[in-house]
């Protein structure tokens, strides 16, 4: 493998879309493609409104664009409901009897779900939702495993006006307190427990231990679905097949929603402790999670489609659920992690469903590499023919293995780049037409404009790093940071004026390609995971025994990156093996085991400036080992440098 990524290197290898896969694909060349950006760039506003045609409205838009400094509405005046594009304008369509959803539940067992028998679902648990006197724009706080219901009740969400919060169910109570009380969730649904690893994780006791502190919720729902002991608080707590079976109306109509009201609600990490609420909104979230689905996966209605993200991340919400759905799609949800109970869990399940698209994680992809070709080889994976990645920079390795052993050198590779804010994919190939090279997201997306800048604002030169900045808005767009607009004004418009900061570092080569370099502020990629440094801090300080933490991302095989801790313990207190895993622990409990450090450094002294700030890249460098710390003389204490040097954890 190393030898043919080093002649990868040097070759420049470009992998041209096959003449078969162009055929059919819906845009068949790179003129095509060029054709369809130039136009969409020059008449963007026209661009999106002819695509916004293919939606169901109850009623049009009276305009397309609304601009007030970087703040941005899409199709005013229009009334839609996403679920009723997800659901009953398919089943219109004629597609009532076709699969939705394929669950596969992590001990081999599998579900499915009609257009039409999901509305089904659907509607019942809209009724659910009403007979707890929510209202319009009310907060409904998701905390649950990759099962049915999580679709079943986003979708009901939807269609009801409530707005959903989701939160990955990795996350602690903790995490799952702060998130509820930023937007005062009235309503959380949940589960008695998750399976992981055969193992099972006990979800409603987790709501149990935050709602201690939530005094926002009134009612929990909570599915069975691993028959663990849990308590049911009375009148708080009701199980979710109790009501379903208690709801007198089956029909639920669709409630019309502004086109700018709020979709759903999703925290995630930024430079402070606090996460933040991105915020999505109806007709243009739906839009554009529609046309990106349709043109980078490019699908066929006879397509089994599978994104292997959770639903508590925003791969799941766009392209498990909304932008699949929307399309009339056949969508495979997994409930289980990818090596239980083995490495070829993943193919196994490509080849018992016959997918044809399939879309992971490069950590994924250099997880199951380390077990060697034999798993994708002994499972048939004929019916695959496009490959997807997304959430971290993938390595020429990894993506020469996936395309030859799980792809069998004949699938594309959408390496897609996008965020939770920008709500869709903005970077990306489109796989009829335009040629790949490993490691690179190739193109702007149509109707996106992306480009590279540098300190000053000006463009940066060919291959030169820089700022990833998007300059026109785009309808998928976060609209704005819940309750705190000033936060998305600073973060994401404060440095360029009415320039979108994506607050990636990337570059642009001789042929126009993008280059994700990787994030230029606090936010660490675990696993392809987006944790904020502060917020890991704040819960290795919340220990008892450490006086101050700063943790900074060191490079990881499988994980893309991993977290080093520096702590400084309080006076008095011994630095033992024990003490680490204890704080390790600590930090799991607090905010979940995906933001554990790999390694703990006790020292100190921390390397700080005359000002008392931490200068985390002298931090970065003793961590990497890389020696390379810049101008260290602004340092309140130089020697310090060499003492963390001496202490470096191996
Ligand atoms: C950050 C956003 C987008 C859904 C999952 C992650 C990194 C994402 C790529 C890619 C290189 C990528 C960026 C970005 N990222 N996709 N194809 N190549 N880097 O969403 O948690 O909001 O994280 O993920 O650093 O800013 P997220």
């Amino acid at each position: 493998m190393k030898d043919e990524f080093k002649s990868l290197l040097k070759e420049k290898r470009v992998f041209k879309p096959s003449k078969e896969f162009s055929k059919n694909a819906h845009i068949k060349s790179i003129q095509e493609y060029k054709k369809i950006y130039n136009y969409s760039i020059k008449n963007s506003e026209k661009f999106w409104a002819e695509k916004a045609e293919q939606l169901h409205w109850f009623k049009k838009w009276n305009k397309i664009l609304t601009k007030n400094g970087c703040f941005f509405k899409w199709f005013e005046g229009g009334k839609i409901n996403v679920c009723y594009n997800c659901l009953d304008k398919n089943i219109e369509e004629g597609r009532g009897n076709k699969i939705a959803i394929i669950w596969e539940a992590e001990d081999g067992q599998a579900k499915k779900y009609t257009y039409s028998k999901l509305l089904d679902e659907v509607s019942k648990f809209s009724n659910v939702l009403k007979s707890h006197n929510l209202k319009k724009g009310d907060r409904v706080c998701l905390y649950m495993p990759m099962i049915p219901e999580l679709a079943i009740a986003m979708l009901a969400c939807a269609r009801t006006g409530l707005i959903h919060s989701i939160v990955f169910g990795g996350f602690s109570s903790e995490s799952l307190k702060d998130r509820i009380n930023d937007c005062k969730a009235k309503l959380v649904v949940t589960s008695d427990g998750s399976f992981r690893n055969g193992k099972v994780i006990p979800s409603k006791e987790n709501v149990d231990a935050a709602l201690n502190d939530c005094p926002s919720v009134k009612k929990v729902i909570v599915v069975k679905r691993c028959n663990n002991k849990i308590s049911m608080k009375n009148k708080r707590d009701h199980w979710w097949h109790d009501e379903m079976s208690q709801v007198r109306y089956h029909e639920f109509k669709a409630v019309e929603m502004c086109s700018e009201d709020t979709l759903f609600i999703l925290y995630t990490s930024g430079t402070t402790g606090k996460p933040k609420g991105v915020l999505h909104t109806q007709a243009g979230y739906l839009l554009y999670t529609y046309q990106t689905f349709k043109w980078v996966f490019d699908t066929k209605d006879e397509d089994i489609y599978w994104c292997t993200a959770d639903i508590g991340w925003i791969t799941g919400h766009s392209y498990i659920i909304y932008g699949a759905l929307a399309n009339g799609a056949t969508s495979l949800m997994y409930e289980g992690a990818p090596t239980y109970p083995n490495p070829g869990r993943f193919w196994q399940v490509v080849e018992k469903h016959n997918v044809t698209i399939f879309y992971t994680a490069p950590t994924a992809i250099r997880a199951l590499m380390v077990y060697g070709d034999k798993w994708p080889k002994s499972h048939n994976l004929k019916s695959l023919r496009l490959l997807g990645t997304v959430g971290e920079p993938i390595n020429p390795e990894a993506w020469m293995w996936y395309y030859n052993v799980v792809g069998n050198k004949h699938c594309p590779i959408v390496d897609t780049w996008w965020q939770t804010e920008t709500g869709g994919i903005l970077i990306t190939p489109l796989p009829g037409a335009i040629p790949l090279k490993p490691g690179s997201a190739t193109h702007s997306f149509p109707g996106i404009v992306a480009d590279v800048l540098k300190d000053d604002g000006t463009k940066a030169k060919t291959d030169e790093g820089g700022y990833l900045v998007i300059k026109k808005p785009w309808p998928g767009m976060l609209r704005t940071i819940w309750n705190n607009p000033k936060r998305y004004r600073e973060t994401y418009f404060g440095k360029f004026k009415n320039i979108y900061l994506a607050g990636d570092s990337a570059r642009i080569d001789k042929d126009g390609y993008f280059w994700i370099m990787g994030r230029l502020d606090d936010v660490i990629k675990v696993a392809g995971h987006r944790l904020g440094t502060a917020e890991v801090e704040s819960h290795i300080v919340s220990h008892k025994a450490v006086a101050e933490a700063a943790v900074v991302p060191i490079q990881d095989e499988i994980k893309g990156q991993a977290i080093y801790a520096f702590v400084t313990l309080k006076k008095g207190i011994l630095a033992t093996e024990n003490l680490k895993q204890e704080i390790t622990g600590h930090v799991a409990n607090k905010m979940g085991s995906i933001a554990k450090p790999s390694k703990i450094q006790f020292t100190d002294d921390m390397p700080k400036t005359r000002s008392g700030k931490i200068m985390r890249r002298v931090l970065k460098s003793i961590a990497e080992g890389t020696k390379e710390y810049g101008n260290i003389s602004t340092l309140s204490d130089p020697n310090v440098v060499e003492k963390l040097e001496r202490g470096r954890s191996s």
